[in-house]
């Protein structure tokens, strides 16, 4: 991954090596929560590169491989003779040692992986106040059998001699163990230490550095230039429009296609928030008719997400050459979909990104490829909750920022089956009494989604003296840390009670509530 990709005109103060660890981001992500600016790169950036870009520090992420294996990733070896300090992690650790002369060989019967009480053998620089006997989190299979010339211990467990080495007088540091995991209680205080002691630091990334940074970087790439926005509501869209309403005023516009699965008042907030209160250009494209005929008669849900796709490229489409021409499209990317994405897509003249795809809210395949704009995609740096934060020095408010997340086909895929106007009313209603209920018990925030689905089968009830026959409604609350696995949130009685009675009295066409008390796995999220 290049540079340029990321940052055109920031170096940033920590450079994190990559060797293709699944914790590369979170080492990253930790750094910026000491509030200093960091990117994770390739492993294969030379020391030229890095002399260039002068960090404070360097980080030498940990890796899947041994160093011993033929096709092992190494670091340019010059990048010892850089004179920045150097922390590695795991295999970045092995590497150190393997590279600096010492040896590395696999841990025999002594392989860790979990949790390890640390002992401290010498409490200063990397361990200042890093308790003896605290809990770090283990996962290797190799071991430092050799320290290379220079290098004391510093730290050991049960099994590993070398849980933490260092050479003081060069500033190179090692860590057997990943400091960046949460089930290492400390290792966020020896992530600090290398930061602010050993590569002097300063803590200095903060919110607001980074909007100055982003307007003043979105002002050179765009200059006079149009740049066009699809505005879903959700956060990084949200803080996306504001912050580049900021830097470029009215050269923004941005288009919010109502495909008419929005949850109750929703398009009527957005445009009154974004378009009157804060006069941001906001086109408003009514596609409810043209969304629910192409649904007419569908029920399989996989069909239902294509064809909403496909309708909203479409719409996109249509649209952008109406209110166009745009030269730019802003794209909500953000860090972890950076990397993920690397070295696609460039344009080889400008060395800009090109979009082939529009972010994944909006639950869209890829745009064509003749509908070529240049991105802009100021959040490219961040993490979701680091978006939350600037969203909110930015002004957005709590509804936007702390917003749960909702999928790109909207209520569309939490009416089972056939869609129509009655289910989407009677839905949209049953969703509000939910979320009201959960917000009313100050449980919003602890709740990763909390919403309703209709099902389209009737039951039998009593109303008064009269027999009712109607749907269901099902309440879905999760908690989840990423919506990749999740658990139905044990929500008291009384609140349950409370949605029960209000559904059933409020929502016409609703005789029954339903509690959804299924994991993911094996259940999903959603529904369809
Ligand atoms: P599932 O249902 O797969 O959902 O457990 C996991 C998370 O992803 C959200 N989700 C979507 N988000 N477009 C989106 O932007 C979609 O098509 C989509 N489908 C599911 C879901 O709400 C949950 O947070």
């Amino acid at each position: 991954m290049s540079v340029s990709l990321l940052d055109k005109n920031r170096t940033p103060t920590i450079v994190i090596l990559d060797f293709g660890s699944q914790y590369s981001e979170l080492i990253a992500r930790r750094v910026r929560e000491a509030q200093v600016y960091s990117l994770v790169m390739s492993y294969s950036t030379t020391a030229e590169e890095l002399r260039d870009l002068a960090p404070k520090g360097i980080i030498l992420s940990g890796g899947p491989r041994s160093v011993y294996d033929n096709a092992a990733p190494i670091c340019d070896t010059k990048i010892w003779d850089l004179d920045i300090p150097v922390l590695g992690v795991c295999y970045g650790m092995q590497l150190m040692v393997e590279q600096l002369g010492g040896r590395v060989v696999p841990a025999t019967g002594k392989a860790e992986y979990g949790k390890a009480p640390l002992r401290v053998d010498d409490p200063t620089a990397l361990l200042t106040n890093v308790v003896d006997g605290s809990t770090m989190w283990m996962s290797h299979g190799d071991a430092v059998k050799d320290l290379p010339q220079d290098f004391v211990q510093l730290a050991h467990t049960i099994n590993t001699s070398s849980a933490a080495i260092g050479c003081h007088e060069r500033r190179f540091y090692g860590v057997q163990f990943h400091p960046e995991v949460v089930h290492s209680n400390q290792g966020m205080l020896l992530i600090r230490n290398f930061l602010y002691h050993i590569c002097s630091c300063e803590a200095d990334w903060t919110t607001n550095t980074f909007i100055e940074e982003a307007i003043s970087q979105v002002h050179a790439q765009v200059g006079k230039k149009k740049v066009l926005l699809a505005l879903s509501g959700g956060v990084d869209s949200s803080t996306l429009a504001f912050l580049l309403h900021k830097a470029i005023g009215d050269q923004l516009t941005c288009m919010f296609i109502d495909q008419g699965f929005m949850r109750k008042g929703e398009p009527e907030f957005l445009m009154e928030f974004f378009d009157k209160q804060f006069h941001i250009n906001v086109e408003y494209i009514n596609a409810r008719e043209r969304f629910i005929s192409k649904l007419k008669g569908v029920v399989d849900p996989e069909e239902k997400r294509k064809i909403i796709g496909t309708e909203f490229i479409r719409v996109f489409e249509e649209e952008s050459i109406r209110l166009g021409p745009f030269d730019y499209l802003a794209q909500g990317t953000l860090y972890p979909d950076v990397i993920e994405s690397s070295g696609t897509n460039i344009d080889p003249k400008t060395g800009e990104r090109i979009a082939v795809k529009i972010k994944s809210h909006h639950n869209v395949g890829g745009l064509p490829k003749d509908l070529q704009f240049k991105l802009v995609e100021p959040l490219r740096t961040l993490f979701k909750d680091e978006v939350r934060k600037v969203g909110k020095s930015l002004g957005l408010p709590d509804e936007i920022v702390r917003r749960h997340p909702f999928p790109g086909p909207g209520l569309a895929i939490r009416i089972l089956g056939e869609i129509s106007n009655e289910k989407l009313n009677c839905l949209r209603d049953a969703d509000l009494i939910v979320r009201e209920e959960i917000n009313k018990a100050g449980l919003y925030n602890d709740i990763w989604q909390a919403f309703a689905v209709l099902l389209p089968v009737c039951s039998v009830g009593v109303m008064g003296d009269q027999r009712t026959y109607a749907w269901p409604i099902v309440v879905r609350c999760v908690s989840s840390e990423d919506g990749m696995t999740a658990d139905w949130s044990r929500l008291p009685y009384e609140i349950l009670e409370c949605i029960s009675n209000r559904i059933v009295n409020e929502v016409e066409g609703v005789n029954r509530v339903v509690l959804d008390i299924t994991s993911k796995p094996p259940g999903t999220i959603e529904w369809e």
